[in-house]
């Protein structure tokens, strides 16, 4: 029997009706794809937003270092290092120590071992929250202090024991700096590269773990060559 699909023009009152109450049950029943698909834009937007943030979060204070005048990155002292570093501290327990640029605080807790008073200052916010919690773990919090601060901006007069492991680009400008600051009894050390033209008091170790002690006086004496 053969249907008769032609469009229909009967508008009589009953048809029409009809007609409006199947749109209104369709309005209501079938999904609504527009506000579907605008709430999975929505959803990834906000996940590149966070995604971005936490990459940033992480990345930015490991990387704006490299936009500083002095670039100094975080490159951690080795365990022969750290020993080097340690034997130069012995019978100095109670002293006060500062590590500038102190990374993720290994040699401010190997310093606090030693008996130490020890302060770590470092620019990137995430190293200083490892370290102190890190010395937490480790029992030393009693004797180690972690500041977020640039180490220029660092005060030397208030220790008895200068730590930095720097870079070469850096060491005339820190020389100046202990010239001013350093107390006549302290002691800097140097850890893998040492203070250009100032004979040391001492040196220990070899290749990238040597470590150089300086007196102020040794420091005072390479100006007066100069
Ligand atoms: C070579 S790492 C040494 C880390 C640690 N002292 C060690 O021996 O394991 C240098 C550290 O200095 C930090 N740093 C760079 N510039 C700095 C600045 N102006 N003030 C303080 N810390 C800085 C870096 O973020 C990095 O953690």
């Amino acid at each position: 029997m053969a249907h008769n699909l032609a469009p229909t023009h009967d508008t009589s009152p009953s048809r029409l009706s009809a007609a409006l109450d199947f749109e209104s049950l369709g309005s209501s029943h079938l999904p609504n794809s527009s506000n579907h698909s605008s709430r999975r834009g929505a959803f990834v937007v906000g996940t590149c937003v966070v995604t971005c943030a936490v990459i940033g979060g992480v990345l930015i204070p490991f990387l704006s270092p490299a936009f500083r005048k002095i670039v100094l990155p975080y490159v951690p002292a080795t365990d022969v290092q750290t020993r080097n570093v340690c034997s130069v501290l012995k019978g100095r327990a109670g002293q006060r120590l500062v590590d500038l640029g102190s990374g993720d605080g290994r040699l401010v807790s190997a310093a606090a071992e030693e008996g130490l008073i020890a302060t770590g200052v470092e620019l990137n916010y995430g190293l200083v929250l490892y370290s102190r919690l890190d010395s937490l773990r480790k029992g030393f919090w009693k004797r180690t202090n972690f500041i977020r601060r640039d180490l220029f901006k660092t005060n030397l007069s208030n220790y008895d024991v200068i730590v930095l492991f720097g870079v070469p680009s850096m060491m005339d400008l820190v020389k100046q700096k202990l010239l001013v600051e350093m107390r006549p009894d302290a002691m800097f050390v140097a850890c893998r590269f040492p203070l250009p033209n100032v004979k040391p008091s001492a040196q220990l170790g070899s290749g990238i773990d040597t470590v150089w002690v300086y007196s102020r006086s040794d420091i005072q004496k390479s100006l007066s060559k100069a």
